[in-house]
């Protein structure tokens, strides 16, 4: 099986931690150049420092805050004028805040439209020229499991995910005539400050232990237990292989078996 990705050039998102570093990092051990791309510039370095580079890959960062579409697109389109070759990108960012749809103002809706769509799409676009003329293409979106079962308690993120979903499935027709894939790949719970963050306030709210909640989660996962973010980064890497060349427009879930739909 070939999951070879040396002299690959990858930009990932939301990836100075949790998901999105440890997909940056799987990216590496296959041998691509990465670029990672999120608003802390601080912990940007120290990522960049923690990515493989025992096949000579050089690796990079780029500052940006997905709450400002704007700053995305000048980042990407300075990048791209110095290094114009991307045949990865890997969009993600933070989740929007908790709580009931009903709940929810107007507001929160298009703010997290714009930090998630919007930005997503601003970054398809800018490197889908590169892509194509590299003559090889990986789109990936870490989106969520509530694109198939909405999650009580995330009204907002999960109608965010769904649009999401929706516009990636119509890329992957669009761009699949250029070789290019675009796949979503669905975490379940898994261990990262995002996962500690529900906790907290899953502990706030009904005032049990992180014991007694992690054992609430556990009890419909068919694995019991929670994920590691390297599983997750591993199962990125496998869909931006030329291993999965004929893999384009699916959902994958990460979850250990949580989802009970087929
Ligand atoms: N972990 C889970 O169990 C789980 C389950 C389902 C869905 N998800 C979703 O998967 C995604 C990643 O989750 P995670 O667990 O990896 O979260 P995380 O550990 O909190 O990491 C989020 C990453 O996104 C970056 N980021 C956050 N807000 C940003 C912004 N406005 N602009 C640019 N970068 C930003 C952070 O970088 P900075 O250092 O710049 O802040 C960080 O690198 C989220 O959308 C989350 O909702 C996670």
């Amino acid at each position: 099986m070939n999951l070879e990705l040396t002299g690959k050039y990858a930009v990932v998102c939301g990836s100075t931690q949790g998901l999105g570093f440890a997909s940056a990092a799987e990216l590496a051990l296959l041998g691509a150049h990465v670029t990672l791309l999120s608003r802390n510039e601080e912990k940007l370095i120290e990522a960049v420092q923690n990515l493989d580079t025992s096949l000579q890959q050089k690796h990079t960062y780029l500052v940006a805050d997905f709450q400002f579409p704007d700053q995305v697109k000048s980042a990407i389109e300075t990048h791209l004028s110095k290094n114009p070759v991307v045949n990865i990108l890997v969009n993600n960012t933070g989740g929007p805040k908790g709580g009931a749809a009903i709940d929810a103002a107007t507001n929160e809706f298009l703010t997290a439209f714009n930090s998630h769509l919007i930005c997503n799409h601003i970054l398809v676009q800018a490197v889908v020229p590169s892509v194509k003329t590299s003559g090889y293409g990986r789109i990936i979106n870490i989106i969520s499991i509530s694109v198939k079962q909405p999650i009580p308690g995330l009204g907002v993120s999960n109608t965010i995910r769904g649009a999401i979903a929706s516009w990636a499935k119509t890329l992957a027709g669009e761009l699949g005539e250029y070789g290019i894939t675009v796949n979503n790949v669905l975490p379940g719970y898994t261990k990262t400050s995002r996962y500690d963050h529900v906790l907290q306030n899953k502990m706030s709210a009904t005032g049990k232990s992180a014991r007694e909640i992690e054992e609430g989660f556990v009890v419909d996962i068919p694995l019991k237990r929670i994920g590691k973010a390297e599983e997750f980064g591993a199962a990125v890497a496998f869909l931006c292989s030329p291993a999965a060349a004929y893999i384009n427009g699916i959902n994958l879930p990460v979850d250990g078996g949580w989802l009970a739909t087929l």
